[in-house]
């Protein structure tokens, strides 16, 4: 039995915030990051909608880029004071994604946080609270998804937790939002929606319900990924459903090993999720093309390059890809990025083994070891392929 699931409601277009001012409910935590939601307005305006609608609201401010264990279960804390039965959060992937494991710990504070880290183990939700997402980024699409990134920083392991459970009730895909975002920011994240699109339809999971979604998403990030990093509106809108196709889709077809690498790297060379995936994804599919070379040559084909084979069309993917990325003026390996050689060679080891851990790297496309993970990394590490 095979199962897809989405949110029950998207809400989009301009002024969609609005659907806030008919929540039905007594109180709502209002989980956010840094201050640009305030700054830019956003927050107030949220409070304004949720006033009307009859709802006290608790703020719950501060979560960190890549957000701690530490910062979910202080933030659980506070809920269980509050007792809220909305739970909404607006920000990028980390707001969000700490509001989602929150959520977890509120409901059920006797939880441990290494068994909920385990694929499809998170106990029962929704017995107290509901939760809409506000993206506030244009890539993760945490909105639409199963999952939610935590890291463990004694252990300096980013953990992947993965239940429908934690799938939000409700998306609001307001797109001007994402208009402050900086030029960076905006590579970043438009990267990794295109990863998401990429790794899910080669993911062992993939179906009919997923493809079109991701090859949807994969169309039109290459059609305004660039216009967007130059601040044209229009192309911000686009990529703001881009991302959150590619979430729809891989929140069911699952993940690849692009994002077991990130995530078991990221923590550990403070390399940021997107431009992670952005240095590796080239190589993952360079090594997975063995396995599924007709697929990406599906994909190569649905956007337009041209190739006489598939093994050519896989090129042009790859190479479109990097063509993109120099663009978007994201380094090419780990070593451009600022990675020291001695610190990479200390942590290769530990960090391959860790990586075939991750939960992504099970519905990967084809079987990866600790050695394959070594040599992906050298790969990017160095700019040049070695497996
Ligand atoms: N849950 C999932 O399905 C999923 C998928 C991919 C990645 N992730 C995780 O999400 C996190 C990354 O999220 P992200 O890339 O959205 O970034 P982020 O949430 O970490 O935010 C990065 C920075 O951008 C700022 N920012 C956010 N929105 C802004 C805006 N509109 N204008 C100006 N500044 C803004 C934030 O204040 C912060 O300083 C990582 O921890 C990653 O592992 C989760
Ligand atoms: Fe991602």
């Amino acid at each position: 039995m095979n199962r897809f699931t989405l949110p029950r409601d998207l809400y989009y277009g301009k002024g969609s915030l609005e659907v806030l001012k008919t929540i039905k409910g007594k109180r709502a935590s209002i989980v956010i990051g840094g201050s640009s939601i305030k700054r830019f307005g956003y927050l107030q305006i949220l409070e304004d909608y949720l006033k009307e609608a009859g709802i006290e609201t608790q703020l719950i401010e501060g979560v960190e880029c890549d957000p701690s264990v530490e910062t979910v279960m202080k933030g659980a804390k506070m809920m269980q004071e509050f007792q809220p039965d909305w739970i909404i959060s607006i920000g990028g992937g980390s707001p969000i994604d700490a509001a989602k494991a929150m959520w977890v710990f509120y409901e059920h504070p006797e939880a441990d946080f290494k068994e909920i880290a385990k694929p499809f183990n998170i106990p029962e939700l929704r017995n107290k609270a509901k939760f809409i997402a506000i993206p506030t980024t244009s890539g993760t699409a945490t909105e639409v998804t199963a999952f939610s990134v935590i890291t463990d920083y004694s252990e300096g392991i980013k953990y992947p937790l993965a239940d429908f459970e934690i799938t939000p009730d409700i998306a609001i895909l307001c797109p001007e939002i994402a208009y402050h975002m900086p030029k960076q920011l905006t590579a970043f994240t438009g990267i990794d929606a295109l990863t998401h699109a990429t790794e899910a339809y080669v993911a062992s999971n993939a179906s009919d319900f997923s493809d079109p979604l991701a090859l949807k998403s994969i169309k039109m990030i290459f059609e305004n990924l660039m216009d967007s990093y130059n601040g044209k509106e229009e192309a911000r809108d686009k990529m703001h459903t881009a991302q959150c196709l590619a979430g729809m889709a891989f929140s069911n077809a699952l993940l690849g090993i692009c994002h077991s690498m990130a995530h078991k790297s990221g923590a550990v060379f403070h390399v940021p999720h997107g431009c992670a995936n952005a240095i590796y994804l080239p190589y993952v599919i360079e090594y997975n093309r063995t396995s599924v070379e007709a697929k990406y040559a599906e994909i190569a084909r649905f956007i337009g390059l041209k190739g006489n084979t598939d093994k050519e069309l896989v090129d042009e993917y790859i190479l479109q890809i990097q063509k993109l990325n120099e663009k978007l003026e994201i380094p090419k390996t780990l070593k451009e990025f600022g990675v020291e050689e001695k610190d990479f060679t200390e942590n290769l080891e530990r960090i391959s083994a860790n990586a075939v851990l991750d939960a992504c790297t099970g519905c990967n496309p084809k079987e990866t070891t600790k050695e394959d993970f070594m040599k992906l990394y050298s790969s990017a590490f160095y700019g040049e392929v070695k497996f």
